[in-house]
């Protein structure tokens, strides 16, 4: 692992710069969804950056030739300054996406978050019936809630897509799902298939979702595109479990995005402190700009020449970036390794095997988060 990117020569190589920030300014939630892929160790409120750092981060990374940021959790509504930090988002010059669950936001905040400058809002859901919604959520009357907030957010006509996240107990109503997000005028549905990073690896049988489930999924997604061509967008990702091949996780590691934690921490993606040996920075103890360009995290794993084999010969080494690095960690024990879900990785029988075995087990209940309310 280097701590600066390097030529073939041994001179310093300036990266790409991104163009996207993941802020993620609070862990609090009031749901308790059992694949929420945040860490098992969160973040507690007296720990969250203050508006003055947010706005400071936003700043630099605006400087640094990001375009949009994603202001997330937990539930971002969680923290009463949102406003103000949406504003500063705003005033230094970046798109604003507001990823929520719609838990917690009244119709005056929402209207008050519109004065602030959000651009677009990501509202997820949980199922397509109050039953399941308020099952999976963990979260008796969020179904009610959710719908109410989607009216306002018509009302006050904000951009809206709908976050799914689909697994086996949701998977067969992918159906119905895309014609809720079609009645509630959705302009993007974004149906992402669970990933088992964080709490949700707790729930792995559970969730995970049959080699056919998963077949039938990517048929009933070709076919809906077609068929919403014009009017709605589908964003899909596939269960990679039953994949040939891994997803290019954050589109290449310190590539495209970066992601900064509720205290300040500047990640490569949201489960890089599940890899040992990486040093992460802060935003507040140095530039965004000399983090993103010299820090030993982002440098680890860049690029191709880390890679061993067979992504090193491998003609994808620059279509997947070897997949996800912390999926390989969680599941060859070695971030560097083969992501397991690729065909070519020596685990793959044994995992697909796995997962196949998980998703036609009897499910057991699931295993909630639960969290502090206050931290
Ligand atoms: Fe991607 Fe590596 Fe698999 Fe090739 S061997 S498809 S680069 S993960
Ligand atoms: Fe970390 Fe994929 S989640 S690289």
């Amino acid at each position: 692992m280097t701590d600066h990117l390097k030529d073939i020569d041994g001179n310093p190589v300036t990266p790409n710069l991104p163009i996207a920030l993941l802020a993620e300014i609070t862990h609090r939630c009031p749901l308790a969804c059992p694949y929420c892929s945040n860490p098992i160790e969160l973040t507690r409120a007296a720990q969250e950056m203050p508006p003055e750092d947010w706005a400071r981060a936003f700043r630099q990374a605006a400087d640094l030739g990001v375009l949009q940021v994603h202001i997330s959790g937990g539930e971002p509504g969680a923290r009463r300054d949102l406003a103000q930090i949406v504003a500063s988002a705003r005033d230094a010059g970046l798109y604003v996406n507001l990823i929520t669950s719609g838990i917690g936001i009244t119709q005056a905040r929402l209207q008050e978050l519109d004065r602030a400058g959000v651009d677009h809002v990501q509202l997820s859901l949980q199922g397509i019936r109050p039953d399941m919604a308020d099952r999976i959520s963990g979260h008796p009357g969020s179904w009610d809630k959710k719908m109410q907030f989607a009216r306002w957010l018509n009302e006050i006509g904000f951009p809206l897509t709908v976050n799914a996240v689909v697994h086996r107990q949701n998977m067969d109503r992918l159906p119905d799902m895309i014609a809720l997000a079609e009645t509630l005028d959705a302009r993007r549905i974004e149906v992402a298939t669970v990933q088992f990073h964080g709490w949700a690896n707790l729930n792995r049988a559970a969730l995970m979702p049959s080699r056919e489930q998963a077949a039938t999924a990517r048929r009933i997604v070709d076919a809906a595109r077609l068929h919403l061509r014009g009017r709605m967008v589908i964003d899909y990702v596939p269960a990679d479990h039953h994949a040939a091949y891994p997803k290019a996780c954050m589109g290449g590691w310190g590539t495209l995005g970066l992601n900064i934690a509720p205290d300040g921490t500047v990640l490569p993606c949201h489960a890089a402190q599940t890899i040992p040996g990486l040093r992460f920075d802060n935003i507040r103890d140095r530039p965004l700009r000399d983090i993103w360009v010299q820090s030993q995290a982002f440098n680890a794993f860049r690029g191709t020449d880390w890679m061993p084999e067979p992504c090193q010969s491998c003609d994808r080494k620059t279509v997947d970036f070897g997949g996800c690095r912390c999926q390989a960690m969680a599941l060859a024990g070695d971030a560097r390794a083969t992501d397991p879900v690729c065909s070519k990785s020596p685990l793959h029988a044994d995992l697909a095997a796995k997962a196949q075995a998980d998703a036609l087990s009897t499910p057991g209940d699931f295993t909630y988060r639960r969290m502090q309310r206050g931290g």
